[in-house]
């Protein structure tokens, strides 16, 4: 694939589409449920994917489409160039806060994340990975993460399911040590963002139980240009086609993470 004219292009609309929702961010919102009461969705995650999924069918008929909100394509496999795309990543953030949400699009070629652009709408930052040619924030390019900077030091971002007893993969867990052994933890509500402060190297680790291929596929990229690594929460390789849990960090801490704390063997 022409990776720069791919970019050149994603990049355009992804700020394209950043602005729009700029623009109307104090506009009233559609607000509708799917799974759960506080699983949302609005009309602008519908619109802004509906305008990516436009824009690639246009420019690139022979490239298909993964997608949260259902316009893209049926997708079973990861050959050719496949859009992964998450048109609002923290659509809750986007309802009640209205900031700390995200944009986040990657590109993949028979399966290998080749892009990864993750746009922070309301503070026009714009993180962006080429596969081999190092990650940026807003055109400047991020230093590599420490490989040095132990577990003790270090900020972990998680979310809440990791509280709820029901859950019996949290029991098995070594979770709370986790917690211990860590400066601190942050929880900011958008996967994208939270892979995006990996990489930027203001978190050192993100561990979630759940997440789908559009929650992922850019913040991968661009964690491992930094030299991050992203597994799954038993220490395997992301499929991108599944739900899966994630444990991404830095590199000398994160096989330490997955394997004495995370455990998602048992
Ligand atoms: C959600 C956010 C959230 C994560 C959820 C995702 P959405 O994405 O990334 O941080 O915890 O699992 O579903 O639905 O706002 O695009
Ligand atoms: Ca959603
Ligand atoms: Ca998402
Ligand atoms: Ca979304």
């Amino acid at each position: 694939m022409d990776t720069k004219q791919i970019l050149q292009y994603a990049r355009s609309w992804v700020l394209e589409a950043g602005e729009e929702i700029r623009t109307n961010i104090n506009e009233p919102l559609q607000i509708d449920t799917k799974s759960t009461p506080d699983d949302l969705v609005t009309h602008m995650d519908q619109q802004t994917e509906k305008f990516f999924a436009d824009k690639i069918r246009n420019q690139f008929p022979d490239h298909r489409i993964f997608s949260e909100e259902g316009m893209g394509d049926d997708i079973s496999d990861l050959e050719g160039v496949v859009w992964i795309v998450d048109p609002i990543d923290g659509t809750m953030n986007f309802v009640h806060q209205q900031r700390n949400f995200a944009i986040s699009i990657g590109v993949y070629e028979d399966g290998t994340g080749e892009i990864g652009l993750i746009y922070d709408v309301m503070n026009d930052v714009l993180y962006s990975a080429v596969k081999g040619e190092g990650a940026y924030k807003n055109g400047d390019r991020l230093p590599l993460l420490s490989t040095t900077e132990p577990l003790k030091r270090s900020i972990f971002s998680l979310n809440t399911t990791w509280l709820l007893e029901e859950n019996r993969l949290v029991e098995a867990s070594g979770i709370r040590e986790l917690v211990k052994s860590l400066r601190s933890t942050r929880s900011y509500g958008s996967a994208a963002l939270e892979f995006a402060f990996l990489a930027e190297g203001v978190l050192d680790g993100y561990v979630t139980m759940s997440l789908m291929p559009w929650d992922i596929a850019a913040g991968k990229v661009l964690v491992e240009e930094v030299g991050g690594v992203v597994t799954t929460g038993d220490n395997s390789p992301l499929s991108m086609m599944d739900r899966t849990s994630v444990c991404a960090a830095r590199r000398n801490i994160h096989e330490e993470t997955v394997e004495n704390y995370i455990n998602l063997k048992k």
